[in-house]
């Protein structure tokens, strides 16, 4: 058996190869006092209700572990629910990351995938998966433009013959996007939203572009008192733009320290966005017009580096191609930390 997972700031993705089926929770984990732990869907709606007894905990940030045992958990309950029947619990393990991972960091989600029961763990550049879901040409001398719009993590990858020729990554993501707005709330309206309640503010306002903004519940910090706050599209508008500012200057920065015929590619064949953060629907519009080339957002954008992990023929051909694939996950030397 070979699980595959995307673990990331916001959700976690995973399936096992020869499977279709895709797991897709919150990246989440609630602890109660007398010993019960409670992962995914369940632990999300507890947040922000959640009394003392019960400790939230987003285990990854920005590619990271945060919180070890909340991993291993994870990767635990993602082999139970996937491979329900199965006596025998070892397994291989390939895992989605970031560039610029550290060394230690690197070893810290090798170590998680064995103590959850892996006897192998590997690693693979997160956008190399979501090119080969997205069906682009990495292995030929073509310059393909990724770029994985998370929660946590924003990465522009430039890919060309099944390697990464640069990648640059900026730890900010869509979380971003909703603290500036309980921040603008609380600085604008001295009223405090939650960060739930703002999320699924920001999604409505993707889905229908006609709103002229939705009043959510929070509390009235003058009174101290629950109350309710028109929150005008404008304000969320901004908010995604100067995001998208960030997005641009990133894919700026790939495409610099990259040979002009790859950049020439890019310029024809368009960029590519994955990620939950390819939903924003206004995204598409304000980066072609920013950049001047196509962008094309697959299908389920947010599905597609556990997909694409599914389905890497490298991961099943690894017995024989070892030392490559580590290759891949090695960080690139145009590979660096944006901010
Ligand atoms: N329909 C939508 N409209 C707007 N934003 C969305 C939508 N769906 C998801 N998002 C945003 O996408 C982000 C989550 O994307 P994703 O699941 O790819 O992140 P992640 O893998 O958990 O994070 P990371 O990879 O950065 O660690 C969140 O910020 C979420 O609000
Ligand atoms: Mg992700």
């Amino acid at each position: 058996m070979h699980l595959v997972a995307d673990l990331g700031t916001s959700n976690f993705y995973a399936g096992v190869i020869g499977s279709e089926n895709v797991l897709h929770e919150p990246c989440v984990v609630a602890y109660e006092k007398w010993g019960q732990t409670i992962i995914g869907v369940e632990a999300h709606k507890m947040l922000g209700r959640n009394p003392d007894i019960i400790e939230l905990i987003k285990p990854i940030d920005g590619g990271c572990i945060q919180h070890m045992d909340s991993v291993i958990e994870i990767l635990k309950h993602c082999v139970r629910t996937l491979t329900p029947r199965r006596v025998s619990r070892k397994f291989e393990l390939t895992l989605a990351i970031p560039s610029g991972l550290t060394k230690v960091e690197e070893r810290a989600l090798e170590e998680a995938g064995k103590s959850a029961g892996a006897n192998r763990v590997q690693l693979l550049n997160a956008t190399v998966a979501a090119a080969v879901a997205a069906n682009l040409p990495i292995e030929s001398p073509t310059g393909c433009l990724v770029v994985n719009l998370g929660a946590g993590v924003t990465e522009a990858s430039l890919l060309s013959m099944r390697g990464v020729v640069s990648s640059h990554r900026m730890r900010r993501g869509g979380s971003m996007i909703d603290q500036a707005i309980v921040e603008r709330a609380k600085k604008e309206h001295a009223f405090h939203i939650g960060s739930r309640t703002v999320e699924e503010l920001k999604h409505e306002m993707c889905r229908d572009l006609e709103s002229p903004g939705a009043e959510v519940r929070g509390r009235n910090l003058r009174t101290g008192l629950p109350d309710a706050l028109f929150v005008p599209r404008k304000m969320i508008e901004e908010e995604i733009d100067a995001y998208c500012d960030s997005i641009v200057d990133l894919i700026g920065q790939a495409l610099s320290s990259c040979p002009p015929e790859l950049a020439g590619d890019v310029v024809e064949r368009g960029v590519v966005l994955v990620g939950g953060g390819a939903r924003m629907s206004q995204i598409e519009g304000k980066l072609v017009s920013r950049l001047n080339i196509p962008v094309v957002i697959p299908d389920e954008p947010e599905l597609c580096v556990v997909k694409g992990l599914l389905r890497s023929r490298w991961i099943q051909n690894n017995r024989t191609s070892g030392s490559y694939f580590r290759k891949l996950v090695a960080p690139s030397q145009g590979a660096q930390d944006g901010h």
